[in-house]
């Protein structure tokens, strides 16, 4: 019987999933956590006999399923080493220019689009592609993920699967992602702010799930998998990955923050805060004006109900425009039920690039989700650059938007709580987008299959 999608926190112990879990791509519900990351860009060469061949033996080497990961995590929590991980996606022209079967499609069909087609650059508000990286401008046809926690042992890797490509793709870029932590160990972007801290979360176990108060971060299979076309009626799903290059302008970020803390005659930290939606050790802006001043459990466990003004946390903050926590139906629209807002969610799991001691540096972002144009272009199109969103003139989201920004620059209120005297402050244009494209992660057995 095929399992219910709607099910949510679901024990991966429980035999009903086991064949679901075997077949599914890991880091989809789960992130992997390795140390190290290596993107290999590819556009096929080869015929598709010799094409399918390879993929075949590349997933039963490196792929990596949900029980491999849940098994490897626990390995690693007993002190051991994980090992590698691996992932296999396909883009829309990788499927057909190989003939690998059926094309998966979500519903307003971006991911046969691509991110490169021009309706779809519009929607997002992204520079043209003569502006992206050159090996991003070409036709890409997969992405071939390693990670490791052994940078030596990933480049050996990378080194081997590189070299077994001659005749087969040619690599169009290679992209290192590697986690940057702060001095308690948590992982931080290259602007500085703890990430990864607020997820939808698919498992049993992997939340502090009993006593929240204010956000359920639980979330339903659907959200994130679709059936794998080519291997119906068998448990056998796959999900669609968003994956974004974002530069980051880490002086420009910092400049505009000490800019803005003069202008408001504030502190750094809490101007920062108001561009992000938190400090950065975390602590959401609309609990508190300090960080380090909460539980850990309600860095999760929050909403905006008792900040409908946006006086503490303002409307156009990162996080509450990429994920507004029932803002929609209570300010927005009306009537909109909270449910609804909570189906634009999507699973992150990106990873910085770069050094943190100076260079260039930003985001290999990635995001998994069910539907591409209902989750990541919404959250990206209509929260993050819409600038009524959540209401008139409320301006682009500080850290992503793109667009054209309200006149004078959004609001940002002088003293924290009070609307009593705000100024217009223009807070955007810190990341740019230097790549990427629309991939779909198939099913284990599909990609061994394919030999
Ligand atoms: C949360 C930074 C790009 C969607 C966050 C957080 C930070 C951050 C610091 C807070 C930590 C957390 O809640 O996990 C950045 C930076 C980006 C970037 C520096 C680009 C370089 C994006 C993009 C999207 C996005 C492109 C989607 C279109 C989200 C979501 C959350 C989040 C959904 C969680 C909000 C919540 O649940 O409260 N981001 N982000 N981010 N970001 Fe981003």
């Amino acid at each position: 019987m095929p399992v219910d999608l709607k099910a949510t926190l679901i024990d991966p112990a429980d035999p009903t999933y086991k064949p679901l879990l075997d077949n599914l791509q890991g880091n989809i519900i789960k992130a992997h956590g390795r140390m190290h990351t290596a993107s290999l860009f590819l556009r096929f060469t080869g015929t598709p006999a010799v094409v399918k061949k390879w993929i075949s033996d590349f997933a039963r080497q490196y792929v990596t399923s949900t029980s491999a990961q849940i098994e490897q995590a626990k390995k690693y929590r007993n002190g051991k080493d994980g090992g590698i991980f691996g992932n296999f996606f396909l883009t829309a022209l990788g499927y057909q220019n190989s003939q690998l079967g059926i094309m998966p499609r979500d519903r307003q069909a971006s991911f046969n689009a691509g991110m490169k087609n021009v309706r779809i650059q519009d929607r997002l508000g992204d520079p043209p592609v003569e502006q992206w990286e050159s090996g991003f401008q070409q036709d890409i046809h997969a992405l071939a993920f390693l990670a490791d926690d052994n940078e030596a042992r990933l480049k050996a890797a990378c080194d081997t699967v590189t070299a077994s490509l001659n005749g087969v793709a040619t690599v169009l870029t290679k992209e290192h992602g590697v986690r940057w932590l702060n001095d308690k160990e948590e992982d931080i972007e290259p602007f500085g702010y703890r990430d990864g801290v607020s997820q939808p979360v698919f498992l049993k176990g992997s939340t502090e799930s009993p006593g929240e108060t204010r956000w359920d971060p639980s979330a339903s299979l659907e959200l994130v998998l679709v059936e794998d076309p080519n291997v119906p009626g068998r448990d056998c799903y796959g999900s669609f990955l968003v994956f974004r290059k974002l530069e980051q302008d880490v002086r420009k970020f910092n400049e505009q923050v000490s800019r803005l803390a003069q202008a408001l005659g504030t502190t750094a930290d809490l101007a920062g805060a108001y561009v992000v939606g938190r400090f950065k050790d975390g602590t959401p802006v609309t609990l508190s004006d300090k960080p380090g001043t909460i539980e850990p459990r309600q860095h999760i466990d929050f909403d905006y109900e008792q900040d409908t003004e946006g006086a503490r946390c303002p409307f156009h903050a990162h996080i509450r425009k990429t994920n507004p926590r029932g803002d929609t139906g209570r300010l927005a629209q009306p009537g909109i039920p909270l449910e609804q807002e909570r189906r634009h969610r999507i699973a992150r799991r990106g990873q910085p690039y770069g050094n943190p001691n100076g260079g260039a540096a930003g985001l290999l972002f990635l995001c998994f989700q069910s539907d591409i144009s209902l989750q990541f272009e919404f959250i990206q199109s209509s929260w993050a650059n819409g600038i009524h969103f959540v209401k008139m003139n409320g301006g682009l989201d500080g850290v992503i938007g793109q667009g054209t920004q309200v006149p004078d620059g959004p609001l940002w209120c002088k003293t924290y709580g009070s609307l009593d005297e705000t100024i217009g402050f223009d807070f955007s244009d810190v990341i740019k987008l230097k790549g990427g494209d629309y991939f779909f992660a198939p099913s284990v057995a599909f990609l061994q299959g394919l030999g």
